[in-house]
């Protein structure tokens, strides 16, 4: 306590050199009502832009809800370019996302190179119309957060690009978040009464998640995908059954599946003889492309040009696919919330959020699972559980307000600058007796977890 009080007029000289006034005092205000202290030392080694932590005397779960801040969030990391101005009081006062469905639909999937250009050609945009939606100006902001990863490296650089050139010209702190947090965290700003520790299922189209939040930056990882997400299974499914994938995959096979006889074609439930919290998709995956093999269905031919057999057809692999394809959901989350209890008997949610929880069928299926634990299903609206600018600029607010974020950067980057991007980078530490031989995880470039950086940071307090 002593050496941190130590520290607050380095702290606060810094801030008080913002150029805005008014700005300055109100961070100051901030922090001496809540005593947090931001740190200007890097507590862990990182090469450039580094995300240092401090820690706060309030506990992480309280929620002081504040008015004045007002923060804007940039979301990069995958095939969307999106941004969004929250304030403290979870109030969203624009959200802008500009889709690459486009090159979605014409390739199949994501091309790094190509999405890289997509964000580059609409990011300044997308900021700019997100600003004027709000009736704001950069001035008026209180910080930028931005993803800094899990995500392509390609196109996480110019959302970190654009946060720190926005931040740098108006001398704005910036919080790097991790994308899957903010996929759960974005759940608190709609059920305000969601506490710490909560479970959460994250479903996207490159992962699979199934984590303990027992604190913001604190979670177990209890399940993980051993090969393909979810997301990456409807994306496939739709492209074999030559369905339309411009609003991306997944609600295309939800909306065909809706005809289908989901008990027609006998799929079966992955990893049934791993009693652990694990997924795989990939299996399943092969399964259905036999499965639409076998039955002479031509993706060439778009479903509204099929014949009423052969598009009758389509709607049984899409029905079938998705009921397994969610089964498999549900056998893992119900092993996950015995667990779950077990770690943190107080649990009394499971957060569903990711692109793939916008389907209808997985939120009911789910709501089931919940159901018999007398737990809460808290599924965000699905705009908010696909990928968007709202979920980023939340959990910097979260973030911020215990002091975890990065002074101002320079106005300008030097041209070799290393950014702190980070592909690869668990949320949380492995639950140890939920490892499953099943997984032979690809170790090489992974970054260290957020819980275990965040828990080494508070170590050192
Ligand atoms: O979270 P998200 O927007 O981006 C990633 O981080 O991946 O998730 C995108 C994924 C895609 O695979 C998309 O097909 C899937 O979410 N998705 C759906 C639905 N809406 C989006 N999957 C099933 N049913 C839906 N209604
Ligand atoms: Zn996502």
């Amino acid at each position: 306590m002593a050496s941190s009080l130590l520290t607050l007029p380095s702290t606060f000289s810094r801030l008080n050199s913002f150029p805005k006034t008014f700005k300055a005092l109100s961070l100051l205000k901030f922090h001496k009502q809540h005593r947090l202290r931001p740190l200007n030392y890097p507590l862990l080694h990182f090469p450039s832009s580094a995300t240092r932590f401090s820690t706060s005397r309030i506990p992480l779960s309280s929620k002081p809800f504040d008015d004045d801040l007002v923060v804007l969030g940039i979301e990069t990391s995958c095939d969307d370019t999106a941004a969004a101005i929250v304030r403290g009081n979870g109030e969203i006062l624009s959200q802008v996302v500009s889709s690459q469905a486009d090159l979605l639909a014409r390739y199949g999937g994501v091309a790094p190179k190509m999405a890289e250009e997509a964000h580059s050609q609409v990011i300044d945009q997308v900021v700019q119309d997100t600003l004027d939606k709000a009736g704001l100006t950069e001035k008026e902001l209180s910080a930028v957060a931005v993803t800094i990863g899990p995500g392509l490296s390609l196109c996480l650089r110019v959302g970190v690009q654009k946060a720190r050139r926005v931040a740098g010209n108006f001398n704005l702190p910036i919080i790097g978040v991790h994308h899957m947090e903010a996929h759960a965290l974005v759940a608190r700003l709609i059920e305000k009464e969601l506490q710490f520790p909560f479970l959460a299922l994250l479903i996207s189209g490159g992962h699979n998640l199934l984590v303990l939040a027992h604190d913001l930056g604190h979670y177990t990882q209890l399940g993980t995908t051993i090969d393909d997400a979810i997301g990456e299974a409807f994306d496939k499914t739709a492209k074999w059954l030559g369905l339309d994938m411009r609003k991306s995959g997944g609600p295309a096979v939800e909306q065909l599946a809706q005809e289908g006889d989901a008990e027609s074609v006998r799929f079966s439930i992955p990893m049934k003889q791993h009693k652990d919290c694990n997924f795989s998709y990939a299996g399943l995956k092969t399964q259905v492309k036999l499965a639409i093999a076998s039955r002479n269905i031509d993706a060439k031919v778009p479903l509204l040009c099929a014949s009423s057999q052969d598009r009758s057809s389509r709607a049984d692999i899409a029905a079938s696919f998705q009921r397994v394809a969610v089964l498999h959901l549900e056998e893992r989350c119900e092993r996950a919330v015995e667990w779950a209890l077990k770690i943190e008997p107080s649990i009394k949610q499971l957060v569903v959020s990711g692109g793939v929880a916008s389907n209808q069928y997985v939120r009911a299926r789910l709501d089931q699972v919940v159901k018999k634990y007398s737990l809460q299903l808290v599924c965000p609206p699905p705009n908010l559980c696909t990928d968007n600018g709202v979920m980023v600029a939340w959990t910097g607010i979260e973030n911020f307000r215990v002091g975890r974020y990065d002074p101002p950067p320079p106005a300008n980057d030097p041209e070799d600058f290393m950014y702190d991007l980070r592909p690869r980078w668990p949320l949380g530490e492995e639950y140890a007796e939920g490892r499953s031989e099943a997984r032979s995880l690809r170790r090489a470039r992974v970054h260290p977890s957020l819980t275990s950086l965040v828990q080494a940071s508070l170590q050192q307090q």
